[in-house]
C-alpha cells in the first residue's frame, strides 16, 4: 500500500540518543516524527514501548522517505563516521532540492564541511548540528547547534525550538553559522567541558587530600558551591558522583574507579584545531592530556618511587583553603571559557562564519553539559561588546580574576609544594600571568632562532626585520621575513 506523506520531521538511527529525541520531537505540538532504524527490530521496540508518540515507523528508506512532508527533514542520529556517510547516501539518492538532511552525531567539522560542499549542489541541504546534554538532554531538552544553509533553517529552526531546553524563555538553540559552523562550535563545547571536568577534579584532589574530608564530605562542598557563582550542572552532578557508595564494597564509589579517563575525541579536536588556529586553549590542553596520562599506566607504575612530595599535607585551615579552592576554580574556569571563545572567534575567522558570540553563550546557558549560570555572564559581556578583545578583560570578569588570583596563586604553590598535580589550575594561571606580562621572554626566542636559523626578528625600536650576522662581526642587517 502507498505511503502517504504526513511526518514533518524524521529521525534515522534509535538507539538512546536517536530514541529519546524522537520520542522528544514527538511530544511537542504539532510534530509527527517518521522513524527508521537499520535493524528493524529497534524500530518496533520503540514503537511498541511508546505508542503516545505516534510514531510513523518504517522498515525501508523508501518508506521512510515516502512518509515525510516536503520539504523532507530528516535528523540522522547514528555513530560519527563511516556509518553518517551511509545514511547520508541513501538519504540523499531518495531526497530531492529543498530536502533537509540534519547530522546529528559528533562529526568532525571538517567532516560536515566536506559533505556539504558534495550535498548542497544538488540542492539538497545538509546540516551538521551539535547537539548537546547527553541521552537525558536529547530527551527533555538539548541545547542545539545547528549550521548549514540559512534557507534550511526556516524549516528546521522552529522544528528544534520545539525540543529545545529553554533559558531565560528562549529556545537554546540559534542558527550557529553555515556549513560545519554547528559542528566546529559543538566540538569548542566539548573542549571546555573537558577543560570544566579536568578543573573540577583538580579542586576534588586538592581538597581531599590537603584537608583529608571524605568524599561525602566534599560532595556537600560542591553543593554547596552550586548555589553560588559556580552553578552549574557539572559542579551539580560532582556531589551526586562523589556521594555515591559502591554496593558492592561500601567503599566511595570514586575510590573504587579505576583512575584512567576515557575519551572519545572531541577534546582532543578540539586542540589540534586550536593548534591550527594558533589560540591558546591552555585549560582545555591541560585537561586532553591529564586523560592521557592518566592512561599510561605502565610509565606511571615505573614512576612510583620517583622522589617527590607524597601530595599528602595538613592545611592549617581547611576552610581557608578550601574557599582559596573555590576561587582558583572560578578563575581558571573564566581563563578556560575565555580561550573556548578565543577558537570560535578565530574559528568564524578562518572559516567565514558569522557566529554571534553572545548567542553561542545564551543557548549554553541550559541542556547542554557546560550549561552554568555564568553563561549568563559571558552572554551580557558579549552584548555590551561583540567585538570584545577576551572575554577575561570584560569588566564583570576582571573583576571576578582579580578577586580571585590571590587565592589561586596560593592554590598553585601549594600543590607544587605537595606534589599534587594541577596542570589546569597551574597552566591557566600562567596563561593569565602570560596575557598580563608588559614583556614576555618570547624576545630570547626570537634571538635563538635568529642566531640559529636566520629566521630573523623585529625590533621594538623601529620599524622592519632584522637579522645578526652572529657567524660574522655580530652586526645587525635589515632584511626581509625569512622564508625558511
Ligand atoms: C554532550 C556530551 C557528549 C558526549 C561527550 C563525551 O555535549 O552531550 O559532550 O557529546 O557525552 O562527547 O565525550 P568524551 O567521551 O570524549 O568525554
Amino acid at each position: 500500500m502507498p505511503v502517504t506523506p504526513s511526518a514533518n520531521i524524521g529521525v534515522v538511527g534509535l538507539a538512546v540518543m536517536g530514541s529519546n529525541l524522537a520520542r522528544n520531537l514527538a511530544s511537542r505540538e504539532g510534530n509527527t516524527v517518521a522513524v527508521f532504524n537499520r535493524s528493524p527490530e529497534r524500530t518496533r521496540l520503540l514503537v511498541d514501548e511508546h505508542p503516545e508518540a505516534g510514531f510513523v515507523a518504517s522498515e525501508s528508506y523508501d518508506d521512510f522517505v515516502a512518509s515525510l512532508q516536503k520539504p523532507r527533514t530528516a535528523i540522522i542520529m547514528v555513530q560519527a563516521g563511516r556509518g553518517t556517510d551511509a545514511v547520508i547516501a541513501e538519504l540523499a539518492s531518495r531526497f530531492e532540492p529543498g530536502d533537509i538532511i540534519v547530522d546529528g552525531g559528533n562529526a568532525n567539522f571538517h567532516d560536515t564541511i566536506r559533505r556539504e560542499g558534495e550535498i548542497s549542489p544538488t540542492g539538497i541541504h545538509f546540516v551538521g548540528t551539535g547537539i548537546s546534554g547527553g541521552e537525558e538532554g536529547a530527551l527533555n531538552g538539548p541545547s542545539i547547534m545547528p549550521g548549514g544553509s540559512a534557507e534550511s533553517y526556516e524549516t528546521l529552526g522552529p522544528i528544534l525550538a520545539s525540543i529545545a531546553a529553554v533559558a531565560e524563555g528562549e529556545p537554546c538553540v540559534t542558527h550557529v553559522g553555515t556549513d560545519g559552523a554547528g559542528h566546529f562550535v559543538k566540538m569548542v563545547h566539548n573542549g571546555i567541558e573537558y577543560a570544566d571536568m579536568q578543573l573540577i577534579a583538580e579542586a576534588y584532589d586538592l581538597i581531599r587530600q590537603g584537608t583529608g574530608k571524605s568524599p561525602a564530605e566534599i560532595a556537600d562542598i560542591f553543593a554547596e558551591w552550586n548555589t553560588g557563582e559556580l552553578e552549574s550542572y557539572l559542579i551539580e552532578i560532582t556531589a551526586e558522583v562523589l556521594r555515591q557508595v559502591d554496593a558492592s564494597t561500601g567503599l566511595p564509589l570514586v575510590d573504587v574507579i579505576l583512575d584512567e579517563a576515557g575519551a572519545k575525541g572531541t577534546g582532543a579536536w578540539t586542540v589540534q584545531n586550536a593548534l591550527d588556529l594558533g589560540v591558546p586553549v591552555s585549560g582545555i590542553v591541560e585537561a586532553v592530556f591529564a586523560r592521557s596520562l592518566s592512561s599510561k599506566r605502565a610509565q606511571r607504575e615505573a614512576s612510583g618511587d620517583l622522589p617527590g612530595p607524597d601530595g599528602e599535607f595538613a592545611v592549617a585551615d581547611a576552610d581557608a583553603f578550601i574557599e582559596d579552592v573555590r576561587q582558583a576554580l572560578y578563575a581558571s574556569k573564566i581563563i578556560a571559557y575565555s580561550q573556548g571563545f578565543d577558537e570560535i572567534i578565530a574559528g568564524a575567522e578562518q572559516f567565514g562564519w558569522d557566529v554571534k558570540k553572545g548567542d553561542i553563550a545564551k543557548i549554553w546557558r541550559a541542556g547542554c553539559i557546560i550549561r552554568a549560570r555564568f553563561l549568563n555572564r559571558i552572554a551580557d559581556a558579549y552584548a555590551e561588546d561583540p567585538e570584545l578583545v577576551a572575554l577575561v578583560v570584560a569588566p564583570y570578569f576582571r573583576d571576578a580574576v582579580t578577586g580571585a588570583q590571590a587565592a589561586w596563586r596560593r592554590v598553585v604553590v601549594a600543590a607544587a609544594q605537595s606534589g599534587i598535580p594541577t596542570p589546569a589550575f597551574s597552566s591557566s594561571l600562567a596563561y593569565y600571568d602570560g596575557l598580563r606580562a608588559p614583556r614576555l621572554p618570547a624576545a630570547l626566542v626570537q634571538g635563538q632562532r635568529d642566531f640559529f636559523g636566520a629566521h630573523t626578528y623585529q625590533r621594538v625600536d623601529k620599524e622592519g626585520v632584522f637579522h645578526t650576522l652572529w657567524s660574522g662581526d655580530r652586526s645587525e642587517i635589515e632584511t626581509t621575513p625569512s622564508s625558511h
